[in-house]
């Protein structure tokens, strides 16, 4: 029978059948130059199929300290003694000037001397009166410690168990001498079983393995002789290029969903807008700063717009000259109706929620009444990385009795939580049509800072009493960046990438 393992398992395996022996896992894997984890996942397949199989041994590893290491490279102290000694060629040496001459401290010196009278290199005596050191010998051959000192030489490392008697002799010299170490580690050891001697190189054949099983495979029934890749499942799929929806949309989605699962309706308004509900419903003067052409796009075609009902034209008219019913001193100004039916790329959507305060009064709405809006509004901006001349707001009113700032600033910040912020503050601010006014910055923390996000305010009377809403209903309103929101959310940190389309952004981004 023929049995099929993979390449490397072979290799191992016939490395394993010419040893005829036991070896060590860790020096097989060097011999054969693997990978410990390759030679040991080898060995489980040799494992599998009872050709081989290991045990862990447990063996005392001894290895030489930092100083003993120092002395394989410089010799043992006794031996840099007497190296001192041949080389000024005295045979005799007081022992202080040996001292002087050696480049060891008093305690390692007098070491150094008392192995070297062990090892009858030298004699010492105080014939003389002086304590002197002769030498006693002509020939000075390497001792035993020298010897096993020499066996770390290669790898610093021994085998306790394999020391033969002399060499443990040396190894106790040395112990002492505090220059080795001694420590206990497993060691896994590699033997072929009985089938694993008896089994014929012949009878194994290279399992190839594949990643899939065709047809011919089937067919010639040679699909044994394979094996299947296993998959890996943490590596990423390859990426398909299907078509999908652009992120801003779904992100758009995404807002719709929580207004409407807060009890809101959404409506939307004509881009091509009138003067008189951009401007002038809000209270805007017609002389005010805003107006003018740096920050809006007038249009030639059409050249006017539809006003409402002549009634409510009338009541706005009185608001701007002397504040009509709203109890306000207006504006003191001879309102012109023809600046009021001016037509223009809407500059925020806040005349949308207007047109649904114009609905409320037609169709005798009863309060609370909730709506947003996300559209798309024209501002003569200047295009940098976070400015766009064409951008999208995301607007939105609560009519009701005895709303307050509160409730303002409740909607505002559950808003932002459900969209995956929960650091939201509100500010003072300064709209022309809210009072009080409140700006909302939400924390960005990959930027560490405050971003400015838009603005909110209670209607002022100036604006809801000609739609006939009037204290104690009040009417909530916020206009809120949906690009800057887009930004955090993607970490984008140039707002046109979300239009100029990178299109690997396009791709890579799940959301
Ligand atoms: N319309 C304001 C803007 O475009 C935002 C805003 C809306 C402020 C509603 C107050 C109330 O910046």
């Amino acid at each position: 029978m023929t049995i099929r393992l993979k390449k490397d398992v072979i290799t191992v395996y016939k490395r394993l059948k010419q040893k005829k022996s036991e070896c060590v896992a860790s020096e097989l894997a060097d011999e054969l130059d693997i990978d410990y984890i390759v030679l040991m996942s080898a060995v489980n397949d040799l494992k599998d199929e009872s050709l081989a199989s290991f045990k862990e041994i447990e063996i005392d590893k001894i290895n030489l300290n930092e100083e003993g290491l120092s002395y394989l490279d410089k010799g043992l102290p006794e031996r840099q003694l007497l190296d001192i000694m041949l080389q000024k060629e005295v045979k005799e040496i007081t022992v202080e000037e040996l001292l002087e001459e050696s480049p060891f401290e008093k305690k390692l010196f007098y070491i150094a001397l008392s192995n070297m009278k062990k090892n009858r290199w030298v004699a010492q005596s105080k014939a003389s009166g002086e304590r002197k050191i002769f030498l006693i010998e002509e020939q000075f051959p390497e001792t035993l410690e020298e010897s096993f000192l020499k066996k770390f030489e290669k790898d610093n490392q021994l085998d306790y168990s394999s020391l033969s008697k002399e060499e443990l002799k040396a190894y106790n010299i040395l112990n002492k001498r505090k220059l080795l170490e001694r420590e206990r580690k497993t060691q896994r050891v590699i033997f072929p079983t009985e089938k694993g001697k008896k089994t014929k190189l012949s009878a194994i054949k290279e399992l190839t393995q594949v990643s899939k099983i065709t047809s011919e495979m089937l067919s010639s029934n040679t699909w044994q002789n394979y094996e299947l890749k296993p998959f890996d499942v943490s590596k990423p799929g390859p990426l398909s290029k299907v078509g999908k929806i652009h992120p801003v949309i779904n992100l758009i989605n995404e807002i719709r969903e929580i207004f409407i699962s807060l009890g809101f309706t959404e409506i939307r308004g004509p881009i091509v807008e009138s003067a008189f509900f951009n401007f002038d419903a809000l209270f805007q003067p017609q002389d005010h700063p805003a107006r003018e052409m740096h920050d809006t796009f007038y249009l030639n075609n059409p050249k006017t717009a539809k006003l409402p009902e002549k009634d409510r034209v009338q009541a706005l008219k009185e608001t701007h000259e002397n504040g009509g019913e709203s109890g306000s001193l207006g504006w003191g100004y001879d309102w012109d109706i023809d600046i009021a039916k001016k037509t223009l790329l809407r500059t925020h959507t806040t005349a949308t929620t207007i047109r649904r305060l114009a609905e409320f009064y037609r169709n005798n709405d009863v309060p609370p009444i909730k709506v947003f809006s996300i559209d798309r509004v024209f501002r003569n901006e200047k295009v940098d990385k976070s400015h766009l001349a064409e951008f999208t707001q995301i607007e939105g009113i609560v009519i009701g009795e005895r709303v307050t700032l509160c409730d303002l600033i409740g909607v505002i910040t559950e808003f932002y939580r459900k969209i995956g912020f929960k650091k939201v503050i509100t500010r003072p601010g300064f709209f022309p049509y809210t009072e009080p006014s409140m700006e909302i910055a939400v924390y960005y923390e990959k930027l560490g800072e405050w971003l400015e996000m838009g603005g909110s305010g209670i209607f002022r009377p100036e604006v809801t009493y000609p739609w006939g809403i009037k204290n104690p209903t009040r009417v909530l309103a916020w206009g809120l960046g949906l690009e800057r929101l887009a930004m955090l959310k993607f970490g984008r940190t140039d707002i046109r990438d979300l239009y100029i389309n990178p299109i690997k952004w396009l791709r890579e981004e799940s959301y």
